[in-house]
């Protein structure tokens, strides 16, 4: 008895993690410190993981606990209780997420090549040209080439999203589940390993430095919140519903608390180390090439796929380490793809009562066929854009709906102690003033700002 709860708790766990554990990590993360100025990201990004990212998990866990139900229904039960219509809202993260899905393929497939550079390092000694210039063919980006298809990109994502449609078609997910279980401890190990390799290179304290020191005049700096936030709600994979349909599945006597805290803290831990790593071998590349940091690489969204390509390049066996590492980066992204299909497709179902078949056939089908626009040399372009729209706007507005239903409308008292009873250890008054407070106006301020930028 005792042992089968413990192994249902560490299966939720494994299954939280999983979906939270993905390219945010290794390819956002980075991207998003890079592009806001290193160390003018970080605090405002531990401020969110704590002022949103803890309580957001502990309130959707306690809420899928709670209910039992999977996303747009459970919208449509609270808006019943409020006395209005709120499934539009669970329609509405659906529509975030199958966003989301459309674009994330796309870097799928940028970790399935480089799974395929990784054996011989194709890559070369210039990452750098070899991502921007030779991959994804920018080198002629007038206006004219932005429609060019390109051809092997496409076959890479064509590739990701067939495993993806078996996998939620088939509604056997234990073959990747099995797999994410041993790549994901396995992707942390190599990240350890390359850390230990790059860290003592000549620049790479500089990179830390750069990612870590704090630059308190950029605080006031909108735009950097906007996007710690919107990191924060992107990687813990809340505000999607997705973790609202897992915690459903919790056993009843299950601790809300503690499993919240894990899967919060494994996640931006992992985060944090493979920023050490990226930013390690972009103060290494910087010392190398004799030029300031920001011009090493051409652009942040390519970052993680320049500098690790560079630390492969400084192993002993790098024709080994290579596929590992992007075979696990694959899995690790493979099974967030799939958290987030799975999660439009049974909605899908469960509105329209059609079979699990054919409701994967037509969203993926569908995914796919939007998805193939960032397969032209357009796509980085189109991808930077839709990125920051989604996260930036629309995941944000969710998150700040959401916020205020449950913690101004619902009373977040009810979720607060739903929470602590069926956790070992309790949370404070603090989980109410975040959620009540200070969340919903820094969110509520830089949407403002957002929108104010984008429409006028
Ligand atoms: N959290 C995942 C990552 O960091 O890679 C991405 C993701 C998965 C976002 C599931 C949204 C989602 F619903
Ligand atoms: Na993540």
């Amino acid at each position: 008895m005792k042992r089968e709860q413990w192994n249902s708790r560490v299966g939720f766990i494994l299954a939280a993690v999983g979906s939270a554990i993905g390219l945010g990590n290794i390819w956002r993360f980075p991207y998003m410190a890079y592009d806001n100025g290193g160390g003018a990201f970080f605090i405002p990004y531990l401020f969110a993981m704590i002022t949103a990212g803890i309580p957001f998990m502990i309130m959707e866990f306690s809420l899928g606990h709670k209910i039992k139900k999977t996303s747009p229904r459970i919208f449509a039960q609270l808006g019943h209780t409020l006395g209005f219509r709120l499934e539009w809202l669970g329609w509405f993260q659906v529509f975030i997420a199958a966003v989301i899905a459309v674009y994330y393929v796309a870097v799928i497939g940028w970790t399935l090549s480089y799974l395929s550079f990784s054996f011989s390092q194709s890559w070369g000694e210039n990452p750098n040209d070899f991502f921007f210039n030779q991959y994804l063919k920018l080198g002629n980006n007038s206006p004219s080439h932005l429609g060019e298809f390109q051809f092997g990109i496409a076959v890479a994502m064509s590739t990701a999203w067939l495993m993806t449609f078996l996998a939620v078609f088939t509604g056997v997910k234990g073959g990747i589940e099995r797999a994410n279980k041993i790549m994901m401890p396995m992707l942390f190990i190599m990240v350890l390993v390359l850390i230990g390799r790059i860290l003592f290179l000549p620049g790479a304290l500089s990179g830390l430095n750069y990612l870590f020191e704090p630059d308190f005049s950029r605080l006031l700096d909108a735009q950097v919140w906007s996007a710690a936030y919107g990191q924060i709600f992107f990687t813990l994979s809340v505000g999607f519903a997705i973790m609202l349909a897992y915690s459903s599945y919790l056993p009843t006597k299950a601790d809300i608390n503690n499993n919240a805290f894990m899967t919060v803290l494994i996640n931006c831990g992992f985060s944090i180390l493979a920023g050490i790593l990226i930013f390690g071998v972009l103060g290494y590349m910087a010392e190398e090439q004799m030029k300031p940091l920001t011009e090493v690489v051409s652009s942040g969204i390519g970052l993680a796929f320049v500098t690790i390509p560079t630390a492969i390049n400084l192993m002993p066996a790098p024709y080994i380490l290579g596929p590992l590492f992007f075979i696990a980066l694959t899995i690790a992204g493979l099974s967030s793809h799939i958290s987030i299909i799975e999660a439009v497709t049974s909605a899908v179902i469960d509105k329209f009562h059609v079979r699990r078949k054919p409701a994967a056939v037509l969203v993926c089908s569908m995914g796919y066929l939007v998805s193939m626009a960032f397969a032209t040399n357009g796509g980085l372009l189109l991808l930077d854009l839709v990125d920051y729209f989604i996260n930036n706007i629309a995941l944000l507005m969710s998150c700040l709906l959401e916020l205020v239903i449950i913690s101004w409308l619902l009373k977040v008292t009810v979720i607060h102690q739903h929470a602590n009873e069926h956790s070992e250890f309790r949370v404070g008054g603090w989980f109410v003033v975040c959620l009540r407070f200070i969340s919903p106006v820094i969110l509520a301020t830089i949407l403002a700002k957002n929108l104010y930028n984008t429409l006028v």
